[in-house]
Formats: structure tokens, C-alpha cells, sequence
């Protein structure tokens, strides 16, 4: 099992870091290029785990699919041909998988999907997308560890309310709606820029799609899609990232290739610790003096333009580092405070309480063995790490790879030393 060597940081950043294309945006785009026969050009594709899954998965529901990590281009269009089954072991690996559902749907009028099962980070039910599609004449039954869907006359508009805000049902019932016949209209939909991202591609292909961005989208169907063009949004997951890691050490980091309106909540949070967040010449700027001045914040987790929940685990390590009683509050899922363990191995001083932690900050941390217990869980461990004395071991890398493109190579150019050993 790979596996990061990761020494203390020592000095002040004084450095640059590119953004890659955002996973999150990429696997429902995908997606929705293998709605249309014609070949669309998808560029900022970033090299993660999850992209190459997703691919694999794609191709297996009858996708053409090329992909130039080089250049981050891929290029799909449906074939026409493939399974209506995405198995188990693929659904396994990857819970976005899930999209095929609405993939197959819109293409096939059929689609038999691996239950995705429960998650570490909570149970991740797909009742709001199953509730979706039932809603537009899909026939849904469940069992033997599968989710068939069957829409043999295809599938029709609807007024579709979510119970919830979810970011993969709101995606998985825009992609099947664009084809649908007449007008779908999602109330209470996720208005996170991933879905403005999907919106806009989908549009490009010819889709008739308004509201994106709110929390109600109208999608009138079109008979057919076409081939388009276009450039994955920058990931503001790894943007936050990158924030919070120049908060951890401190001294200035400019981060080229990044929307600062998508991290708003995460600028807000770091100021008021005691950072500077600028925009300066098309970078976003952040800059702290002295890591010892820095405050400790409440932060409640929240669908977006709320603290999104994929930032908590590293605030929760950056709050390591502050003056006083942080309290994080994870609203979105049930069981996301994985890395707390790990950080405690390190030394953290942090209790829980139901969906609360408290951070008491300014403990000393020390270098273990850690793993990365999830994806964001393992930034989390990487940070402490380049703040606690003495080396960190994080294991199960593999999670951290699932997300975060080249992370070693760009830690590495920031003047961090850590290591990949396999
Ligand atoms: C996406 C992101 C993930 C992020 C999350 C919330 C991708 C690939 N992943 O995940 O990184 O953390 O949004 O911003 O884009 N829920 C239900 N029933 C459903 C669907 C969801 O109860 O049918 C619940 C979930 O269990 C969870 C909450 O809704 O508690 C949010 O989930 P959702 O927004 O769907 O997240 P994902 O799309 O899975």
C-alpha cells in the first residue's frame, strides 16, 4: 500500500500553486456527454481516481471515451451499444456512480445499478434520486443488492420537490430530464457552482435548462443532444485546500486558477481567524504573519453558499493550530469526523459531541503513523503534519489520490518535503 512521508514545514510560504479542474464538476459532465452520440470535448479533466472510474464505468454502459492526461482533454460520445448494468464492483469504487442511473435512463429506458450501500461518512441513501426518477414515469424496484429502473415509453417531465438539497440527485435528475418529453422543474434543488457547471455544458449541447444555480431549475426536454465543448470549472475543494494549508504555515500563497466567488465561506472563515484573503492580478492571495496570532472560529456545515462539508476536516486540523475553542458542526452528513481520530493520535485535544466537535487549540501535535481515512480526512492528517513535530506516515493514500491531482508534486513546488513510497 502507497503511502506519504510527511516532514514539518519549516520557514514561511512564499509561493504559487495552480488549481486543477474540479473533480466534482467532471464526473456529472461526463456523464452528460455520453448522453449524445456526437463526440464532446471535454478539456481541465483533472488525473484522479475517480475521473478513470468513472470512465471505465462510462465505457462499460457503451461510452467512447479518450483521455490525454497530458493535455487533461477527453473526449466522449455514446455509442449506442453497452450494458444497462452498472455492477457492484464498479458502483463500489465509486458512489458518483450512482449518475449512471439517470445516464442509462435518458438513453436507454433501463438501468440496472448496484445498491451503493451505506459510506463512512454516513448512510448516503439515493431515495431523493430514485424519487426523482419514479416522478417521471421510471419504474423502480429494488433488490438482490440492485436498483432497476424501467421507463419503457421513456421518461416525461415533472414537478419534482427534494426533500433535501442533494448535490448527486439534483445532477442525476437534470441529466435525465434534458431528454425527458416536456418540462421538469426541480424545487429545492442544490445550487452548488458544480451544478451550474453541469447546467451550463448540458445547455451547450442543446439542453433547455434555466434556474441552475437557484434552488429551482426548469428543464424543458429537447428531442436530441449534440457534441460540445468545454473547460471543467477550477475545483474549489482544492482551492480551500491550498487556503487552509498557507493558514497552517503561514506566509503567502497565490492561488492561480481559482473562482473566489466558490469559496466565499472558506475566505469569510480564514479572515476571521486573522488571515488576509486577497485578489491580486487574477490570483487569489493569502497570506498570514504569524501563525500564533491566529483565533479560533464556529463553523456550521451547510449546503452551498454555506461552509461546505468537504472543508471541515481540514478546518478541523487548522484549528489544531488556533487560539482557543473552535467548534465545527457537521450538518450535511451524519459521520464525517473520521480525522478526528487520526489528528488525536497526533496529540489533538478534540471531543465530540453528537454532530459537534470542539477543538482546543494551541495543543502541541506530534508526527505518527495516521491514515487518511477518507478523502478529505487525509488533506486533514497532511496538514497536522506540516505543523507537528517531528515525521508523519499517512497511510491509505489511495483516498487522498481519489481527489486531489498530483498532490506530492504540488506540495513539493510549495517547498513542502514529502514523500510517495509504495
Ligand atoms: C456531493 C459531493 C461531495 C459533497 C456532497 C455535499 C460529488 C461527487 N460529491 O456528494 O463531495 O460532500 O455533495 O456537498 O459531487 N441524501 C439523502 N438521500 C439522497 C441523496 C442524499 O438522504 O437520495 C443525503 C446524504 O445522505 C447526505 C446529504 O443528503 O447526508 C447530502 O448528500 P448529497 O448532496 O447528495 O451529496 P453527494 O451528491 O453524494
Amino acid at each position: 500500500m502507497a503511502k506519504y512521508i510527511v516532514q514539518p514545514y519549516k520557514g514561511k510560504l512564499n509561493s504559487r500553486v495552480k488549481i486543477s479542474g474540479c473533480k466534482n464538476a467532471a464526473l456529472p459532465i461526463m456523464c452528460a456527454a455520453a448522453l449524445s452520440t456526437e463526440t464532446s470535448t471535454i478539456t481541465e479533466v483533472p488525473d484522479l481516481i475517480d475521473i478513470n472510474i468513472m470512465k471505465d464505468i462510462l465505457v462499460h454502459l457503451g461510452a467512447n471515451i479518450q483521455y490525454d492526461k497530458q493535455t487533461s482533454t477527453m473526449t466522449v460520445a455514446y455509442s449506442g451499444n453497452g450494458s444497462f448494468e452498472a455492477p457492484y464492483d464498479m458502483v463500489d469504487k465509486l458512489r458518483a456512480s450512482v449518475l449512471s442511473m439517470g445516464v442509462l435512463l435518458a438513453t436507454k429506458g433501463m438501468a440496472k445499478v448496484a445498491s451503493p450501500g451505506g459510506c463512512p461518512i454516513g448512510a448516503r441513501p439515493i431515495d431523493l434520486h430514485l424519487k426523482g426518477f419514479a416522478a417521471m414515469g421510471a419504474e423502480i424496484q429494488q433488490g438482490h443488492g440492485y436498483v432497476m429502473a424501467m421507463a419503457s415509453k421513456g421518461l416525461h417531465g415533472a414537478n419534482i420537490y427534494l426533500d433535501f438539497p442533494s448535490v448527486g440527485a439534483t445532477e442525476n435528475i437534470m441529466l435525465a430530464a434534458v431528454t425527458a418529453r416536456g418540462e421538469t422543474i426541480i424545487d429545492n434543488a442544490a445550487n452548488e457552482p458544480e451544478i451550474v457547471d453541469l447546467a451550463t455544458f448540458l445547455s451547450s449541447m442543446g439542453a433547455d435548462i434555466s434556474g441552475a444555480g437557484t434552488d429551482k431549475i426548469r428543464i424543458q426536454g429537447v428531442k436530441k443532444l449534440h457534441a460540445a465543448e468545454h473547460a471543467i470549472m477550477p475545483d474549489r475543494i482544492e482551492t480551500g485546500s491550498f487556503m487552509t494549508l498557507a493558514a497552517a504555515i503561514g506566509g503567502r500563497l497565490e492561488i492561480v486558477n481559482a473562482i473566489p466567488e466558490h469559496v466565499k465561506p472558506i475566505s469569510a472563515k480564514l479572515r476571521e481567524m486573522g488571515c488576509q484573503v486577497v485578489e491580486e492580478d487574477g490570483c487569489l492571495v493569502v497570506e498570514v504573519e504569524d501563525t500564533s496570532k491566529l483565533k479560533a472560529v464556529d463553523i456550521k456545515t451547510l449546503p452551498h453558499p454555506g461552509f461546505p462539508t468537504d472543508m471541515q476536516a481540514p478546518f478541523t486540523a487548522l484549528l489544531c493550530r488556533s487560539h482557543g475553542t473552535g467548534i465545527i458542526t457537521e450538518t450535511v452528513f451524519e459521520n464525517r469526523f473520521l480525522h478526528v481520530q487520526e489528528l488525536k493520535r497526533m496529540g489533538a485535544n478534540i471531543k465530540i459531541d453528537g454532530r459537534t466537535a470542539y477543538i482546543e487549540g494551541g495543543t502541541p501535535l506530534t508526527g505518527t503513523k495516521v491514515k487518511a481515512m477518507d478523502l478529505r480526512a487525509g488533506m486533514a492528517v497532511i496538514l497536522a503534519a506540516l505543523f507537528a513535530e517531528g515525521t508523519t506516515e499517512v497511510d491509505d493514500i489511495y483516498h487522498v489520490e481519489r481527489g486531489y491531482e498530483d498532490l506530492p508534486g504540488k506540495l513539493r513546488s510549495l517547498g513542502i518535503e514529502i514523500a510517495r513510497i509504495d
